[in-house]
């Protein structure tokens, strides 16, 4: 870490601590704890599945901290209690030394027993806590878990960004750039899904569980399945396309980078497509201003995207403006345009407004994951897609009123 982050990083967790105060002080508490959680094992088996840090704490500290570890914020300070449990099977979580130690006092303990002893010996009066489920910690006997309004209230912190959370989703971004142009490199070279997914890890340098989402490396038809997780070992035979949808993350916080290639056997058809779903991405990034309602833009989004099948004979039989009110898009394009990113690459707080009031789901975009407007702070992914989906073109071409709109030999090459 440079000089500068640490500066970043000092006025972030000022401005957090801040918003705790406030927190604190609105609900007449003293002090809110936020918990690590603990390993979880797989069934009759001594292996965990990985622990993940979770992204209330991670809000507060970069660096993970390991399991079975409680934060305590109060008026006063904001501390730490770490689990380091002497193991000659596992190395303990480790003894740390970053920036965030100045700001955030340190108690660490090899003993799970005495921490949670001297957590309760230190606790003031009025106390909630949160904590994953299945934490081996419990607070339940002398503080009230946090209501589903004060989570929200506390989610609402992680909506509008710090300088420090935009400088590491753009550094998470750099280095997920890296990756992807590793990636397009190996698809030229004509390698399976499993080696480009290598060559990607290898080059962002990251474990798999690093990654904020399991890369989606999808070849040719693959690319029809929206979050499709198989990493194929065999090299098809023809390169029509490479979509590739892949992330990275630094100091927690999360890249999420979707980009398709053609390949040497890609139609004119497919090319067309591409260039103008480019083109699309750019309009939609443009209309993105403050106060825009996330849900106009992903009708504009549906918009442009009846204008782009239209002119490319795909939808026929009928115009763009028609094409849009009847939802023919949506066979096309059954997602939404994107979402918030952070600390968790489908960010929190897409459902509620600032004052932490519950916001449902659009009925018309169900799959849409923001309904507020667009505010100054906030980091959003702009991801418009065309896919041809088997089972929804399967359910349009039986549908009579869709049917004579859609150009089977066109859709059926594509
Ligand atoms: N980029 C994939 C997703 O947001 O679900
Ligand atoms: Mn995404």
């Amino acid at each position: 870490m440079d000089i500068n982050i640490d500066k970043l990083y000092a006025d972030h967790v000022e401005i957090l601590f801040a918003k705790a105060k406030i927190f604190l002080e609105s609900q007449h508490l003293d002090a809110l704890m936020l918990g690590s959680g603990s390993e979880i094992f797989i069934d009759r088996d001594d292996q965990p599945y990985p622990w993940k840090m979770p992204a209330f704490l991670r809000h507060f500290i970069y660096e993970d901290i390991g399991p079975d570890a409680v934060l305590l914020i109060t008026k006063n300070a904001i501390e730490v209690y770490i689990y380091q449990s002497i193991d000659f099977w596992y190395a303990p979580a480790k003894t740390h030394t970053g920036v965030w130690t100045k700001h955030i006092k340190v108690h660490s303990y090899h003993d799970i027993d005495l921490l949670h002893k001297d957590i309760i010996a230190n606790l003031p009066n009025r106390v909630i806590y949160y904590t994953p489920p299945n934490s081996k910690l419990s607070f339940a006997d002398i503080a009230k878990h946090a209501t589903d309004e004060q989570i929200r209230l506390i989610q609402e912190w992680r909506v509008h960004k710090s300088e420090f959370e935009i400088t590491c989703i753009k550094e998470a971004n750099l280095n997920a750039v890296m990756g992807h142009v590793a990636a397009k490199e190996s698809f030229e070279e004509g390698v399976s899904e499993f080696d480009i997914h290598l060559d990607y890890l290898s080059m962002t340098k990251h474990a798999e569980q690093n990654l904020p989402y399991p890369n989606i490396v999808a070849l040719n038809e693959h690319a029809a399945i929206l979050h499709y997780q198989h990493l194929d070992q065999n090299i098809p035979d023809d390169k029509h396309s490479f979509l590739i949808d892949a992330g990275a993350n630094y100091n927690g916080y999360a890249a999420d980078i979707t980009r398709t290639h053609a390949g040497i056997n890609a139609s004119d058809a497919f090319m067309s497509l591409l260039y103008g779903m480019r083109q699309i991405k750019l309009s939609v990034i443009d209309k993105c201003l403050k106060d825009s309602a996330w849900v106009d833009i992903q009708e504009y989004t549906h918009v442009l995207i009846s204008e782009l099948l239209i002119g490319l004979n795909i939808l026929h039989n009928i115009d763009a403006e028609n094409a849009y009110n009847q939802g023919l898009t949506k066979i096309f394009y059954p997602h939404g345009i994107g979402h918030l990113l952070g600390i968790q690459v489908h960010d929190v707080g897409g459902f509620q407004n600032t004052e932490a009031q519950i916001l449902a789901p659009s009925k018309t975009h169900p799959f849409l994951r923001m309904m507020r407007n667009l505010e100054f702070g906030m980091v959003v992914t702009i991801e418009p897609g065309v896919y041809f989906i088997h089972s929804l073109l399967e359910k349009a071409f039986a549908d009579p009123q869709i049917n004579p709109y859609l150009n089977k030999e066109l859709i059926h090459e594509l």
